[in-house]
C-alpha cells in the first residue's frame, strides 16, 4: 500500500515537474487516481495493538521483522533467560527457559507464544510491546535458532 503511494507520489511530482509531459496529461484523472489511493488506506482495517487475538496474531506476522532490531531486543529482554545462544537455562528461571534451538513452533505459533506467555512459568507475556518490535524478535529468533 504504502508502495503504490509512494509511485503515485512520484507520478505526481514527475508530472508537475515536465509540465504537462505526463502520461495521459489530464489533471482531473491524476486526482482522482489520488483519491481512491487515500480511500483504499482508509478502508483498511487497522492491526489490533492490544491482546492475543488471532487478528492481532496475523498482523505480527504480516509485517517485515528486522532482524537487527529483533537481536537488539532479544539482547535486552529474552537472553536473560533463554541465553545469547538460544539455548536456555542459563538463568535461574523456573522451570529453566526453553531450548529454542530445539523448538518446532511456527513463526504463527512464536507470536501467539510471545504474546501469551506461559502461565505457570516465568515466560512472562510480551503483549504490551508494539507489533513491530514483536515482529523483530520474531523474526530473529526464528532465523538465528529454531530454523536457521
Ligand atoms: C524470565 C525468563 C524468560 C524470559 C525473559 C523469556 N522467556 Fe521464553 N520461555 C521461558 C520459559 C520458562 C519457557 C518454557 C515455558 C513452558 O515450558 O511452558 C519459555 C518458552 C519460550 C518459547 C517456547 C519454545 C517452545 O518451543 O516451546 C518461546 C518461543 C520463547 N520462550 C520465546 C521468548 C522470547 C522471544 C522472549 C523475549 C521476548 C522470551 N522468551 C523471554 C522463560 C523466559
Amino acid at each position: 500500500m504504502s508502495r503504490t503511494k509512494w509511485i503515485v507520489g512520484l507520478v505526481l511530482v514527475g508530472c508537475t515537474a515536465g509540465g504537462g509531459s505526463c502520461i495521459g496529461g489530464d489533471t482531473d484523472t491524476e486526482d482522482t487516481d489520488d483519491t481512491d489511493t487515500q480511500d483504499t488506506d482508509t478502508d483498511t482495517v487497522p492491526c489490533p495493538t492490544v491482546g492475543t487475538s488471532g487478528e492481532r496474531i496475523a498482523c505480527i506476522v504480516a509485517l517485515d521483522g528486522d532482524v537487527a532490531a529483533g537481536f537488539s531486543f532479544y539482547d535486552l529482554v529474552c537472553a536473560a533467560c533463554h541465553c545469547d545462544n538460544g539455548v536456555g537455562g542459563c538463568s535461574l528461571s523456573d522451570p529453566p527457559a526453553a531450548d529454542l534451538t530445539a523448538s518446532v513452533l511456527s513463526e504463527e505459533n512464536v507470536v501467539a507464544f510471545v504474546l501469551a506467555g506461559s502461565e505457570g512459568t516465568d515466560m512472562d507475556s510480551y503483549a504490551p510491546y508494539p507489533n513491530q518490535q514483536l515482529s523483530d524478535v520474531t523474526t530473529y529468533v526464528l532465523e538465528t535458532f529454531i530454523s536457521p
